[in-house]
């Protein structure tokens, strides 16, 4: 049962990136700064490979990155209503650092999405318009993919009459035993 349940989780943050509506395919990031505050965001997941590390895009100026290089802790929750199923991943946020890596992941950016790497002004700088945003050339971008790198997964479905609660950690291969829910 616990095996079933980690291909279930396994197939639902696979199915992110086939199933167009999928509600994984937007996650919340949580990373910690120097100051320990936690800090979340809603991210879209890329990329889910067999070991379920994740790719993720992102500004290479944003706080998210300076957090990470100080603090590569983090953790992805996930939830999807339907199945009232929620992920919560913990691990390590990377750059992905690789020329070759970077490039293949660029390829997956469409042309309306390049803006949001192309801002002259950092993410996050206070404008006194909208409108006063201005944008450097394809080529200037400031794009990063981030390698999401999980050590431990908790699986909590809520369901009647009992719901299911499963922890499952990484020691060379994936470990899940049940928790009370
Ligand atoms: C629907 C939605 C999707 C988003 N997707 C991303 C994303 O894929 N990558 C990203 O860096 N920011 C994304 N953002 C913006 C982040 O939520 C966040 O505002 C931004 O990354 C700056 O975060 P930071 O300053 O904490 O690093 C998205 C926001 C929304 C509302």
């Amino acid at each position: 049962m616990l095996a079933e349940l980690f291909e279930d989780l396994k197939h639902e943050l696979r199915g992110a990136m086939v199933q167009r509506k999928h509600p994984f395919k937007y996650i919340t990031l949580t990373t910690v700064g120097n100051d320990n505050a936690p800090r979340s965001r809603t991210v879209v997941l890329r990329e889910v490979d067999e070991t379920l590390n994740c790719i993720i895009f992102t500004d290479a100026r944003t706080v998210k990155v300076e957090q990470l290089k100080s603090n590569p802790n983090a953790c992805i929750l996930a939830y999807h209503p339907k199945k009232m199923l929620q992920l919560r991943l913990n691990g390590r946020l990377i750059p992905v650092n690789s020329d070759k890596e970077q490039k293949r992941l660029f390829h997956k950016v469409g042309a309306n999405s390049l803006k949001d790497y192309t801002t002259l002004q950092t993410p996050g700088t206070e404008i006194s318009n909208p409108d006063e945003v201005a944008y450097v050339t394809r080529d200037e971008n400031h794009f990063l993919p981030l390698r999401f790198e999980p050590d431990s997964i908790e699986y909590l479905r809520l369901k009647r009459p009992n719901h299911l609660r499963a922890l499952y950690c990484k020691d060379n291969e994936w470990n899940g035993s049940w928790l009370v829910p």
